[in-house]
């Protein structure tokens, strides 16, 4: 790890949120997983891989302490809920949304955490690669990237750190106004991966950067 030991909440920790907060663990960051069952099967994995770095518990317990970064990776349907609920512990942070609405007119969640903590500094990363690679994002040596957006401040290094600490390279597209195109992405890596059947171990490279 390059830069300086960060809290993370994960909330959710299956694919998404447990690859991402174990590599966060192991890179040395201080990671804080919050789900829907603490001793469901989620849970007993990143236990069994982390020992006593494993923190999990609730969203409640997650997101106490007013962590430096939130990442979301629940499922769609439990973002509107989450964001609703957890409305003053989420206002104020900085927090990347990894989650998809699938089947939705947008897959992003803006709208909500607008709504609900209007004060968060909000970022879309993560949501544009399936989970296989972000546990290996080394393609015969090269760094895969990660498109991301949000708001051109302090925060943006925070979120570079950790995409760089998964093993990516951070690619910025711009403010949330930039939201639509990383939906795009996520759907061009769907019809790729899934649509003309490449496999899920794909991602992009900006050449040329
Ligand atoms: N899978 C991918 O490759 C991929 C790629 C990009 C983006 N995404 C997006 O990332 C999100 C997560 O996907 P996933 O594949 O990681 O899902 P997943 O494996 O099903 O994991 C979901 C996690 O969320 C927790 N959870 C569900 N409802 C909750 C609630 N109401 N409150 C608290 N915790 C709750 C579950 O808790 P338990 O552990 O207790 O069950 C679990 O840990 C989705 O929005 C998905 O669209 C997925």
């Amino acid at each position: 790890m390059a830069g300086e030991t960060l809290t993370v909440a994960v909330l959710g920790a299956g694919n998404i949120g447990g690859t991402l907060g174990k590599k966060w663990s192991t890179a040395g960051h201080q990671v804080r997983f919050g789900v829907n069952d603490p001793s469901g099967k989620n849970a007993q994995s990143i236990r069994a891989e982390l020992g006593n770095r494993a923190v999990i518990g609730t969203t409640r317990d997650a997101l106490q302490d007013n962590p430096d970064v939130v990442l979301v990776s629940l499922p769609g349907g439990a973002i509107e809920q989450t964001a609703q609920e957890y409305a003053a512990q989420l206002n104020g942070r900085i927090i990347i949304d990894a989650a998809n609405r699938m089947g939705e007119d947008s897959m992003h969640n803006l709208a909500h955490f607008q709504q609900h903590a209007p004060q968060a500094q909000l970022y879309r990363a993560f949501n544009s690669l399936g989970w296989e690679n972000y546990a290996e994002p080394d393609f015969d040596g090269i760094r895969a990237d990660l498109f991301y957006c949000g708001p051109d401040g302090e925060a943006r290094t925070k979120v570079e750190q950790l995409i760089s600490d998964v093993g990516l390279r951070p690619v910025y597209l711009g403010g949330n106004e930039q939201m639509g195109l990383l939906d795009s992405i996520a759907s061009l890596w769907f019809t790729l991966a899934i649509g003309q059947k490449k496999g899920r171990h794909l991602a992009f490279k900006v050449l040329g950067l």
